[in-house]
């Protein structure tokens, strides 16, 4: 083996020691024959030597500053990874990683350190994605103050009056609805006094799906650490739905709120899962860290149905509107019978923000860019950077806004 730069690699060379990009995931795989294309792929990456198989006269032993061993995923199809959209895509991963680099940020935490061993039980029966939404104990309804406010909204006789009275009966709630209607989050020029003024302004669609993500983000609590870091989860959550939400205006969709919901919601199988069935989740996360497997690939062979079914049953339980149910249940297999604008928007935020590094649902790979779900847009890559800049610019504040505890 030996270490050569990426400028000196040949077509046909042998990668001998797997090429991990910033965060740890492979771009190039042990044993994979260098194609025409892998020279660009990691001069994007910003990676300048890679390790190859056979011997040379001026270096006949690896070099010790030989990038990591991690898993390897199966390799990317030539073609796919270099469309437009991915190559920006890429070229925007670098330059966050870059920046948290210089800020002092510390590079993605390594994996948790071996412990015993998770088994598969004989006794585990394939489980349905219903069965486990709605066996979720507290988790299957939501707190009751959504469905008051939520029946205030949709009755026709209400007025401003009557939904900030529904809103004011949860002073917690209220309080935060207030603190996001006057944050950069909606950057309004004057300050919003009280919660009818909030909802005159914000309108009464997007202060619903406002009520919704604050609600939910407080159903989740008291998970196993050792499975999900909760704050992980939520800033991935978030990263994507502002993300999602940023598509939406760069297409001008009507109610931008209700895609960064549906992108805050996209991965909520996944808690359930981690609440319901531990003990088979940690298999998966396990299995997902050995192996090339997808995490939701393991889960349908583990579990018998994947966070995306187990979030699309618990939605549908809470009887939220049909596009969250739908974003969430089709988010990884895309079908393009059911593709929609927001299955679209939310599988390209979710592509971006992991590639970007910005927290994770126990997914420890970037996924690969779905090209008929990125065209169904009608965007350009150009705009890419723009979606990238104002969702990092809006996550710190996002993250305080849903995620601090209410002061007792
Ligand atoms: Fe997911
Ligand atoms: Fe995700």
């Amino acid at each position: 083996m030996r270490q050569v730069k990426v400028s000196d690699l040949k077509v046909g060379d042998t990668i001998a020691c797997d090429v991990p990009n910033l965060h740890g995931q492979v771009l190039l795989a042990t044993g994979t024959l260098v194609g025409p294309k892998h020279g660009m792929i990691l001069k994007a990456w910003g990676i300048t030597d890679v390790v190859i198989a056979g011997e040379s006269p001026a270096l006949s032993e690896p070099s010790p500053t030989a990038p990591p061993v991690v898993a390897v995923p199966p390799a990317e199809p030539s073609g796919e990874i270099l469309h437009p959209a991915m190559a920006e895509i890429l070229r925007i991963a670098v330059e966050a990683k870059q920046a948290a680099v210089d800020k002092g940020g510390k590079p993605a935490p390594p994996a948790p350190p071996p412990g015993p061993k998770a088994k598969i039980s004989p006794a585990w029966q394939p489980v349905t994605a219903e069965t486990v939404a709605t066996r979720s104990g507290n988790l299957a309804s939501l707190p009751t103050i959504y469905f008051q406010v939520n029946s205030v909204i949709n009755h026709p006789s209400s007025s401003t009056a009557d939904i900030a009275k529904a809103l004011g009966s949860d002073q917690s709630l209220s309080a935060r609805l207030l603190r996001i209607a006057n944050s950069a989050f909606y950057g309004f020029p004057r300050k919003i006094e009280n919660i009818g003024e909030a909802v005159r302004i914000i309108g009464t669609k997007q202060l619903h799906d406002l009520v919704l993500a604050t609600v939910v983000l407080k159903q989740f609590k008291g998970l196993d650490p050792g499975l999900v870091n909760m704050a992980d989860f939520w800033r991935h959550s978030l990263a994507c739905g502002l993300a999602a939400r940023c598509l939406a205006a760069q297409r001008r969709e009507a109610n931008v709120e209700r895609y960064f919901l549906a992108g805050l919601l996209h991965d909520i199988g996944s808690l359930v899962i981690y609440q319901q069935l531990a003990n088979r989740a940690q298999v998966v996360l396990e299995q997902h860290r050995e192996t090339n497997k997808s995490i939701d690939e393991l889960e349908r062979t583990i579990i018998g149905c994947d966070h995306a079914a187990v979030g699309g049953a618990l939605i549908n339980e809470w009887k939220l509107p049909p596009l969250l149910r739908d974003v969430a249940a089709n988010h990884h297999s895309l079908d393009p019978r059911f593709m929609s604008v927001g299955i679209a928007m939310v599988h390209v935020a979710d592509v971006l923000v992991l590639s970007m590094g910005f927290g994770t649902n126990g997914e420890t790979r970037a996924q690969r860019l779905n090209i008929p779900a990125w065209d169904s847009l009608g965007l350009s890559p150009s705009c890419l950077p723009q979606v990238a800049t104002d969702m990092t610019g809006l996550l710190a504040e996002a993250q305080k806004l849903f995620l601090t505890e209410d002061k007792a």
